[in-house]
């Protein structure tokens, strides 16, 4: 079977236009689990597998950038139990992470002020990072601890230190400048963003990278985001005109 047998009953997409950075922002775990009487962290977890089967057909299809906003910094204000559990899923995924990524040749970046993590997940996070450095396919990215401005303010940071220390001259400040200073420095601006379970906001993930992306909703709750809706989603990306400000 062909890659484009299997995909017969599914939404066609041209291959050769692909985005080459799809954005995501997977929400409605919590609600999908209430909705059938179940702890919110039932859906943290059943939203993790549905991660997995975007992440391998994004993969397969020849996406090039799939960033997920796995934990804002605004999500610390959940119950401690909760943090807990969405932590606890973060570990288990690294730790299986050499089986789950094995012979996919994908290579797992993080994005966001770690910090703030456990030494024991700072660990993890290390060795999938370093082990799948070398890998050429899809680069996965989570976005942990992950705030727009909170990029912004530590890039600022970083440009007044380097001006201050004579490295760079204020007046030859420019976007590259500022885009190489994001935890994203090397990453394309993601062409594409998705948010599920029908909210409308950015949230306070890519500020600065989403200037010109394509925005693409979806009522449905990530848990039950499906392979068609994404395909359904790029699609629909490849029907739009993008001007960037000109006509
Ligand atoms: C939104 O649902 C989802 C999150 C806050 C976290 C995203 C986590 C995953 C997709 C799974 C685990 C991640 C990894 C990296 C293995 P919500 O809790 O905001 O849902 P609600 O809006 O219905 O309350």
């Amino acid at each position: 079977m062909t890659l484009l047998d299997k995909f017969k009953k599914m939404p066609s997409i041209d291959v050769n236009r692909l985005p080459v950075h799809i954005a995501i922002i997977p929400d409605g775990n919590g609600r999908w689990a209430t909705r059938r009487g179940m702890p919110r962290s039932a859906g943290h977890r059943e939203g993790a597998n549905t991660m997995k089967r975007i992440v391998r057909l994004a993969n397969e299809i020849g996406i090039k950038y799939i960033t997920f906003y796995a934990f804002s910094t605004e999500n610390w204000k959940r119950p401690e139990s909760e943090v807990n559990y969405l932590m606890s899923l973060l570990k288990e995924f690294l730790q299986n992470a050499d089986r789950e990524l094995a012979g996919s040749n994908i290579k797992l970046q993080v994005i966001g002020d770690l910090s703030r993590l456990s030494d024991e997940l700072q660990e993890e996070i290390h060795r999938v990072t370093e082990n799948t450095s070398g890998n050429t396919g899809l680069n996965l990215i989570f976005a942990l601890n992950y705030g727009g401005r909170d990029e912004l303010i530590q890039a600022i940071r970083k440009i007044v230190k380097d001006a201050r220390e004579g490295r760079i001259n204020p007046e030859d400040i420019d976007e590259k400048t500022v885009s190489e200073r994001l935890y994203t420095g090397g990453v394309p601006d993601p062409e594409l963003l998705i948010r599920t379970s029908g909210e409308l906001r950015l949230s306070n993930f890519l500020l600065w990278q989403t200037a010109y992306t394509e925005f693409w909703y979806t009522k449905k709750l990530w848990p039950d985001f499906s392979k068609k809706d994404f395909l359904e989603a790029i699609r629909v990306y490849q029907q739009r005109n993008r001007r960037f400000g000109g006509i």
